[in-house]
């Protein structure tokens, strides 16, 4: 857990100074500073490790890793902004601070996200990032479809519209695989994009990726039962209270617990094929059910 926490937060520099890098030369909008807010606000980093620890084992340049990281930590911290808005969560604090609707306003909040969201593409796009057009193109169309209709989107679509109303396992499950499971799978599956691997290999790191996500989404729902909201920071004890569903308000903190842990059994067997290489990635999904935040 130390050990990897020293690697992630590596990660997590890397990752904020190509950020930094990249919106510095982006001064001649409003919209800017909000933008910085919302990003460089502490967040883990942790899609960002998944695509770096995934990466390592095809071998792929640690730089280019990077920037595909951060293309999609822009996505994930746009899906928090809107997230805490008031027609969404309603949160008023995030990742220790004031949520961004809240520091600014609601039409800075959406915007902002937006131009997050739209800024990912761009970071995929660039001419500074040297894949191929080929593999640059599958990497664009895979994100947006993962944080789309099908995806992100429509998985948060699910979650609010679920919220006071009785909903099968299967349909939370469905729920969770989309709003976050979706982007991990990109977080995986880019590996094999970048190496031009077959459908096959893909499938299986989509369905990886997946996995992890839905373990990373469950313990998030397990923190918000059981967490400090100092220590969180964000608000906790909140989804009881806002009817959402989950399955720690379906079978209970220890029921889940044992579903995550089996999960994740299932998630290391996965891993355990890429052998000596996969290292890095085997501590990440440890990581995800010790941590606290
Ligand atoms: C929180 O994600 C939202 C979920 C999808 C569970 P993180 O726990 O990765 O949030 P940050 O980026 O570290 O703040
Ligand atoms: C958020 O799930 C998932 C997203 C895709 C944004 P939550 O609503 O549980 O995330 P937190 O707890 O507010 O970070
Ligand atoms: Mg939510
Ligand atoms: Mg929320
Ligand atoms: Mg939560």
């Amino acid at each position: 857990m130390k050990r990897f926490s020293k690697k992630l937060s590596i990660i997590a520099k890397d990752t904020n100074n190509y950020l930094k890098k990249i919106l510095s030369k982006k001064n001649n909008s409003y919209l800017v500073r909000p933008m910085k807010y919302g990003i460089f606000s502490g967040g883990k980093r942790f899609r960002s490790a998944i695509i770096v620890n995934t990466g390592k084992i095809f071998g792929i340049d640690y730089k280019k890793l990077i920037a595909v990281g951060s293309a999609v930590e822009c996505i994930h911290t746009y899906s928090l902004i809107h997230d805490d808005l008031p027609a969404m969560d309603n949160d008023d604090m995030r990742r220790g601070k004031s949520s961004m609707h809240k520091k600014f306003n609601e039409f800075t909040a959406i915007l902002a996200g937006n131009a997050l969201l739209t800024l990912a593409f761009e970071i995929l796009s660039s001419k500074n990032l040297k894949l191929s057009e080929k593999v640059k193109n599958e990497l664009i169309t895979t994100l947006a479809i993962y944080s789309g209709f099908s995806g992100l989107a429509g998985g948060q679509y699910f979650d609010l519209s679920y919220e006071n109303k009785k909903v099968s396992k299967k349909k939370i499950i469905d729920m969770q695989q989309k709003k976050t499971g979706k982007l991990f799978s990109f977080c995986c599956e880019c590996a094999a994009i970048i190496k031009g691997q077959n459908f096959n290999e893909r499938k299986i790191l989509k369905k990886l990726g997946s996995d992890i996500g839905l373990l990373f989404q469950i313990t998030d729902d397990l923190i918000d039962f059981k967490g400090d909201s100092k220590i969180v920071g964000k608000p906790t004890k909140s989804d009881k209270k806002k009817g959402k569903q989950t399955l720690v308000n379906l079978f209970g903190y220890k029921e889940t617990l044992k579903f995550a842990h089996n999960l994740k059994k299932k998630i290391n067997k996965k891993i355990k094929k890429y052998g000596i290489k996969s290292n890095d990635l085997k501590q990440s999904v440890e990581f995800i059910l010790d941590r606290r935040f």
